[in-house]
């Protein structure tokens, strides 16, 4: 790394590379590897219990008075008032982990104040470290990362994420796919969320799109594409993304044309009024965040964080996305 870090990046990293040491070991002998279903499809190891746990000592061991929000302990550890607050996801990727299937990385967000300003994503099996920081660029190791220039959506490589856990609305999504499909390139589906954004900010994939993402795989990821010129938001292309469960990004002009593909989709529940002013890539939602962590301390599902009155779609959208939200 030719630049001085951050001091709270440069924790982060260590506390990444930590954990990915630990990834690596496991993976020598994944059969040994104990692995729990949380729900129907939805997998943790005991890898992701001990990346997580050396992850928040390490981070807490720096920074005590900061809070954590963590994808298998929730909000267990660190302050609880804090205006920092770590977001971590100590493996993304777990199924293709348990496979043998080497697309995982480690993901470390810091927000202030509900604005992300520094993020690792760690790919372990690359020895691949995806760092940012606001306001100074986005890197992978010494490089520094840019969006693609790519134009045309037709000729863009788009990368998604599959829908998987039991009640996730299949038809709604082979709606979207399929005609994000038949408008690009490609389509990839490598499973991890974390990774996937670092891909668009260092220019490999021109965009990406999902639905039922969690704010630890994303939270580190759209600091990079921020920091390498790229846009992330909703479905409707605005900045509530963060807890709102449906993203897209890419470089500006593709990103642009994904939203007009996505919008009709959008399940976003917005305030018109609050946060129709805030641009795109900014991951300012302060509220959100609280009512998420919030959601997170009572154990209530995420689905309890208040909603909003849901954004209007012109008929001719609707009659397009007008299939029910019942799954298969
Ligand atoms: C998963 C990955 C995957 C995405 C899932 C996530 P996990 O994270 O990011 O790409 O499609 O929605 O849950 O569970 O392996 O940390
Ligand atoms: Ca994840
Ligand atoms: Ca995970």
């Amino acid at each position: 790394m030719s630049q001085a870090l951050h001091p709270m990046l440069n924790t982060a990293v260590k506390a990444a590379r930590t954990a990915g040491a630990l990834i690596n070991r496991a993976s020598l002998d994944i059969e040994r590897v104990t692995v729990t279903a949380k729900s129907h499809n939805d997998f943790v190891t005991e890898v992701d219990q001990a990346a997580e746990a050396a992850i928040i000592e390490t981070l807490l061991g720096a920074y005590p008075g900061h809070g954590i929000l963590a994808e298998e302990t929730g909000r267990t550890h660190g302050a609880k008032d804090s205006d920092y607050l770590w977001i971590i996801d100590p493996l993304d990727g777990t199924t293709n982990f348990i496979h043998g299937f080497p697309v995982y990385a480690v993901s470390i967000a810091l927000a202030f104040r509900g604005q992300i300003q520094q993020a690792v994503v760690y790919d372990p099996s690359r020895n691949d470290l995806f760092y940012a920081s606001k306001g100074r660029g986005a890197f992978l190791n010494d490089k520094r990362l840019r969006v693609s220039k790519r134009s045309r959506l037709l000729e863009s490589l788009i990368g998604t994420g599959f829908p998987f856990r039991k009640g996730d609305n299949f038809k709604r999504y082979l709606k979207m796919f399929e005609e994000v499909m038949q408008h690009c390139a490609g389509l990839r589906r490598p499973g991890a969320a974390a990774l996937d954004l670092c891909y668009v900010a260092a220019g490999w994939y021109d965009g990406f799109f999902e639905t039922g993402l969690n704010p630890w795989d994303i939270a580190a990821g759209s600091l990079m594409i921020t920091e390498a010129g790229g846009l992330i938001g909703n479905f409707t292309g605005e900045s509530d993304y963060l807890y709102q469960r449906e993203i897209v990004a890419g470089n500006p002009k593709i990103y642009a044309q994904l939203v007009s593909i996505l919008a009709p989709y959008t399940r976003i529940i917005k305030d018109d009024e609050a946060s129709a002013t805030a641009p795109a890539g900014s991951a300012a939602v302060p509220d959100a965040t609280a009512a998420f962590v919030a959601s997170v301390e009572s154990d209530a599902p995420a689905a309890a964080v208040p909603k909003k009155p849901p954004v209007r779609i012109r008929k001719a959208d609707l009659a397009k996305a007008k299939d029910d939200d019942a799954p298969f």
